[in-house]
């Protein structure tokens, strides 16, 4: 049954879904466009792809497929860092639309903070929203000195800061510094790729609070104001997953999730950032 979401306003004055679908490695045949129309039959309204995803076409597939119509959706697309270093970002973005079969974008990111080059992406970003192909533009993977660095030659702020977030990683300090510059946090990897879901402290609490253990971990996020991206393939999972605005995790079960923090990267930084430095 599909259910409404809740959605933060960002500080453009956009709304964003809390809760999207994610879909990194969604690439076996019609596999993302199934789980899209999934997923908005199960009342999603947000899905996340980038250009170095590889499936833009399926997205735009399962976008036309669905069962409501594109203005109802937040897509969510990133420029790659061969764009950015060969300055052909506008290139890259249109590319992307044509792929998406679209002629708007809701948000648009930089995907990693490429070094020499970021700056220049960002300009080329605020061009591509001047001109209303896309409406929001954000950052992932930046780190406070990134914004800091962004901040000092523009005055635009990113909406959205997409970075990797879950229990294992609560990014704490990061979270409260992109809050206090009016810069959404958007969770990356929320379920660690599944690799907290057998940790005692995550069982114990699915059992107290009758969940499952990637409810617990969603929840812990959604609970402190972070935006969930997970990725399913799954209609089982990818219903499950949005299970979680009808509960709340005490303070104290809070606390006792923040004690898994262990800064543990679950996904790895790409090959062409290594060597670079991703500051
Ligand atoms: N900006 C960036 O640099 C960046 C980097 C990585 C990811 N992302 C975005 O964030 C999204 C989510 O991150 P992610 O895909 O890396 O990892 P994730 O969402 O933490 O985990 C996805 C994995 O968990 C499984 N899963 C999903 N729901 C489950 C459940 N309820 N119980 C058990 N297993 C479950 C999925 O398998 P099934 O499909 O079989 O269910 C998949 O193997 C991506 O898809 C992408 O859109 C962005």
């Amino acid at each position: 049954m599909s259910q409404k979401f809740p959605a933060v306003t960002l500080n453009d004055g956009k709304q964003m879904p809390v809760l999207g679908l994610g879909v990194y490695k969604s690439l076996g045949e019609g596999e993302v466009e199934r789980a899209i129309v999934s997923a908005v039959n199960q009342g999603y309204r947000l899905i996340d792809t980038a250009s170095v995803y590889k499936n833009e076409d399926g997205v735009g597939r399962g976008i036309m497929n669905c069962s409501v119509p594109r203005e109802e959706l937040f897509v969510t697309t990133k420029v790659w860092n061969n764009a950015q270093r060969m300055n052909d970002v506008e290139g890259a973005f249109q590319r992307s639309l044509d792929r998406l079969k679209l002629d708007y974008v809701d948000l648009y990111l930089i995907h990693w903070p490429v070094p020499g080059c970021y700056l220049q992406t960002w300009k080329a970003l605020e061009k591509i929203q001047a001109s209303g192909r896309c409406r929001s533009i954000g950052v992932s993977n930046f780190e406070e000195t990134h914004l800091q660095t962004l901040f000092e030659t523009s005055g635009i702020v990113p909406a959205v800061n997409q970075i990797e977030c879950h229990p294992l990683w609560n990014r704490k300090t990061l979270a409260a510094y992109c809050r206090q510059q009016g810069i959404a946090v958007q969770a990356y990897a929320p379920l660690a790729r599944g690799l907290y879901l057998n940790r005692e402290i995550i069982t114990q609490l699915a059992e107290k609070y009758q969940r499952t253990p990637a409810q617990i971990g969603l929840r812990y996020l959604v609970q402190q104001g972070i935006c969930v991206i997970p990725k399913s393939s799954n209609p089982a999972r990818i219903a499950e997953n949005a299970r979680i605005f009808d509960f709340a995790l005490s303070d104290l079960d809070m606390a006792l999730i923040d004690s898994m923090d262990e800064q543990f990267r679950s996904a790895s930084i790409p090959d062409d950032m290594i060597g670079q430095g991703v500051h």
